[in-house]
């Protein structure tokens, strides 16, 4: 098996896991954040930061490598880690949550999805087994089944129909993927908010033999209560043997919630986007550096933080960069937001070894500004 979840302990506080995931590309502990790396480059950072901030696993996109380069041509270079030149692992997801977020032109049949191409207008055709075979030709250490992530609110109706399609897809994925010696596949279980149809899907894709199961269909502008309250009655229904990832999801808030109702696994563009906005994470909340009043501030971004750009940039100066629009202005802050969010994975790991979760949550959430009305 590529992908293997070894169990460390649970949070007697809470019923956190803490853990640790083997790849082919090494080993990471869980709970654990993936920064997003769309067009196979976080943007702003080089692997080399990337790894001397601490990160393990990055997020890919299927769809996005397919159009630009052409996976063909990833997998000339020798796979996607070779041609970016990142020795971690990599998770890339399948093309489906972007085909919905990125068309508004597509159609959805038993075979797949038709849409065009959000760039050239061009006519496409996305299946199970063609989001398969591209990640097969990339090399992910972690690939996604082809799902559908339908919009919310969805009706009854529609979702029960769109789970049982999305559970044909995952045994078309696990069927076409030819290097499953090398490549892990994880099951998507969808189902929106309604408790039954999550059921319907986490027993259909834990009946299929995947090497993880992430929770698909949220973060899609629910309230954050239906998201816990969808992750209370979800995880239970998941193998405790192997990893769990919570799609699409970065807040600060939600990494925590998530971590407590039994995830193992995050990603979201939220740190890098909103850096490039000039938007920092820090332990006292969210901190827009551009902001008039920081022009004459010398001291850090985080006095909390000891990341290489706290510990050598003030904030007068990030803030001069990003409003004269200079890249390193964006790197900056980039790659403060991301050793933000995996410090704050080790800080709930840490706390979860101690079995004490729910106290760290409570003081993470007082400093940051969440218990706030
Ligand atoms: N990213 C965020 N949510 C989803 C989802 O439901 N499915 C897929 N494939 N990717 C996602
Ligand atoms: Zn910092």
């Amino acid at each position: 098996m590529p992908i293997t979840y070894e169990h460390i302990k649970t949070c007697k506080q809470t019923g956190a896991r803490l853990g640790r995931v083997h790849t082919p590309h090494g080993s990471f502990d869980t709970p654990m954040f993936m920064p997003v790396g769309t067009l196979a480059t976080v943007k702003t950072m080089s692997p080399e930061e990337l790894e001397e901030m601490g990160a393990k696993i990055i997020l890919s996109n299927t769809y996005h490598l397919w159009l630009r380069p052409g996976e063909d041509i990833v997998e000339e270079a020798g796979g996607l880690h070779k041609f970016m030149n990142w020795d971690g692992a990599i998770l890339t997801d399948s093309g489906g949550f972007q085909v919905f977020s990125l068309s508004d032109l597509r159609d959805i049949e038993e075979q797949g999805v038709h849409f065009r191409n959000h760039i050239s207008g061009e006519k496409l055709f996305l299946s199970p087994e063609k989001a398969i075979q591209i990640q097969n030709s990339l090399g992910s250490d972690i690939m996604m089944a082809f799902d559908e992530c339908p919009p919310y609110p969805a009706s009854h109706d529609y979702m029960k129909a769109s789970v049982e399609r999305t559970s044909r897809w995952a045994e078309r994925c696990l069927a076409a993927h030819k290097r499953p010696e090398e490549q892990g596949l994880f099951g998507i279980v969808q189902g929106g908010e309604y408790e039954e149809l999550r059921r319907q899907s986490a027993r259909d894709l834990t009946s299929l033999d995947f090497s993880g199961y992430a929770v698909g269909g949220l973060s899609v502008g629910e309230p954050k209560d239906v998201m816990n309250k969808v992750l209370e009655f979800t995880t239970p229904l998941l193998p405790t043997n192997k990893p769990r990832y919570l799609m699409g999801v970065g807040s600060p808030d939600s990494l925590i919630d998530g971590a407590i109702r039994g995830i193992d696994m995050f990603d979201c563009v939220l740190p890098t986007r909103v850096a490039r906005n000039g938007t920092c994470m820090t332990s006292n909340g969210r901190l827009v550096v551009r902001n008039a009043k920081y022009a004459r501030d010398f001291g850090p971004l985080d006095e909390n933080c000891g990341c290489h750009v706290c510990r050598n940039y003030s904030r007068a100066y990030i803030r001069h960069l990003i409003k004269a629009n200079e890249t390193f202005g964006f790197r900056l802050t980039t790659y403060h937001n991301l050793y933000f969010l995996l410090e704050l994975m080790m800080q709930v790991r840490e706390a979860i070894k101690e079995d004490r979760l729910g106290d760290f949550r409570e003081e993470f959430f007082e400093q940051y500004g969440f218990n706030k009305p």
